[in-house]
């Protein structure tokens, strides 16, 4: 894929190579599954009307979506992400609500040239997987009015995030962990979950007024036992895991989704979802006035 601007990194390059497909093959579950984490805040948020707004990495865009109803027809969303495939399916969502207030640009956004006009970034799981977060926080503050807000939610560590930490717990049963040449999406969906690094970022990329509110609730990791087995081999730290083994992984793929299996099913709930724990930091920051 283009994007518009700068050298493609080793990171966006698996985003797009590895990721992508994965990722569409469960939309669902990560798009409305692990959607608690910005109803809490999207619903409760105070947009003014015809405000300027980036949602960074916006995968397949329904929180840029949300957003653009927010700002009304003289506000205006400009929703990025290094996936282009994520990006068709925003555009489709946004023409068949009539939203005209939103366009969808495929770009990495640690370097996308913003011109200092918006009144808000925000982000949900999209700002972990940096080659320099510090860097990106420091353009994502270049998009920024001066006292604009940047508001994203990050997950909290892995052991308070058992729909994922379970499962990885599970697979290291069976293999071993990746090697230290194993290709990721970057930083990992972790790398932001210590208040103390993520504060020192953003101060160091020039932010103020520096606030985290936690979050708990349930995520839906597959409407089957079927379904959240299959999701947590693909993706994920089980999935990197499972991925890294390779040879090794499909010789022992009966035994491990067995054990996986045994692990998920006390988290079934009567109509077949998988339903688990987990948790999340909003976090938010301000360019100074
Ligand atoms: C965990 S997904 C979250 C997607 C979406 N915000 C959501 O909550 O459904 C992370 C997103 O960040 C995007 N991403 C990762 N690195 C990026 C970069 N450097 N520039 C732009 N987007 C990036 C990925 O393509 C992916 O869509």
């Amino acid at each position: 894929m283009t994007l518009t601007a700068g050298r493609q990194t080793e990171y966006v390059a698996f985003w797009n190579d590895i990721l992508a497909t994965k990722f569409e093959r469960f939309r669902d579950i990560l798009m409305n599954g692990l959607s608690h984490h910005s109803a809490v805040w999207l619903n409760g948020l105070h947009v003014v009307p015809g405000a300027r707004i980036v949602d960074v990495g916006c995968g397949w865009g329904d929180t840029a979506l949300a957003l653009a109803h927010k700002a009304g027809p003289d506000g205006h969303v400009l929703g990025l992400d290094c996936v282009d495939s994520f990006l068709r399916k925003s555009r489709a969502d946004a023409t068949a609500a009539g939203l005209e207030n939103v366009e969808f640009v495929a770009a990495d956004v640690q370097t996308y040239p913003f011109d200092a006009s918006f009144d808000l970034c925000f982000s949900r799981f999209g700002m972990m997987f940096f080659e320099n977060p510090v860097a990106a926080m420091r353009n994502i503050r270049n998009a920024l009015k001066p006292g604009g807000e940047l508001v994203f939610i990050v997950w909290r560590d892995l052991s308070e995030n058992p729909w994922v930490g379970l499962p990885k717990a599970v697979v290291q049963e069976f293999l071993p962990p990746p090697g230290e040449d194993a290709r990721t999406c970057g930083p990992g969906p972790f790398s932001m979950a210590a208040p103390e690094v993520v504060r020192k970022q953003l101060e160091i990329a020039g932010f103020g007024d520096i606030r985290f509110d936690a979050t708990d609730g349930p995520v839906t990791v597959g409407d089957s036992l079927r379904n959240a087995i299959d999701f947590q081999l693909a993706i994920g730290p089980a999935g990197e895991v499972f991925r890294e083994a390779g040879a090794l992984a499909d010789a022992r793929r009966a035994e491990i989704e067995a054990a996986l299996r045994r692990a998920l099913k006390p988290w079934q709930q009567a109509d077949g979802r998988i339903v688990m724990p987990s948790a999340s930091w909003r976090v938010s920051a301000r360019k100074p006035a």
